[in-house]
């Protein structure tokens, strides 16, 4: 279980708790947190799972995988600094505490 707080682009804030085995993208929908579309589904083929990743944590969580690099590229306004596609994070205890922007589209 991991406590993740999701920040909408108008700035209202969400935490929540995730469970371990769930993807970022399924913490935000599952707690119908608007901001992530997730059309795919998790199949990284869509890209509107993108969100902005906590400066604090980019670093900390696996790198995106050539798949997901390549997705990346379809997704609006991204910054290769704290860009990913959040279907592709796994939660684990590890990310207690994440912090995740989400887009304004
Ligand atoms: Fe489609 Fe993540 S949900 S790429």
């Amino acid at each position: 279980m991991a406590k993740i707080t999701y920040i909408e682009a108008d700035g209202t804030e969400h935490v929540v708790d995730v469970a371990t085995g769930k993807t970022v993208m399924e913490g935000a929908r599952d707690h119908n947190i608007a901001g992530i579309l997730a059309e795919c589904g998790g199949a990284c083929a869509c890209a509107t799972c993108h969100a902005y990743i906590h400066h604090e944590w980019f670093d900390k969580l696996s790198p995106a995988n050539p798949v997901e690099e390549d997705m990346l590229e379809f997704a609006v306004d991204t910054d290769p600094s704290r860009s990913r596609l959040t279907c592709q994070i796994t939660v684990t205890d590890m990310l207690d505490g994440l912090i995740v922007q989400l887009p304004e589209s």
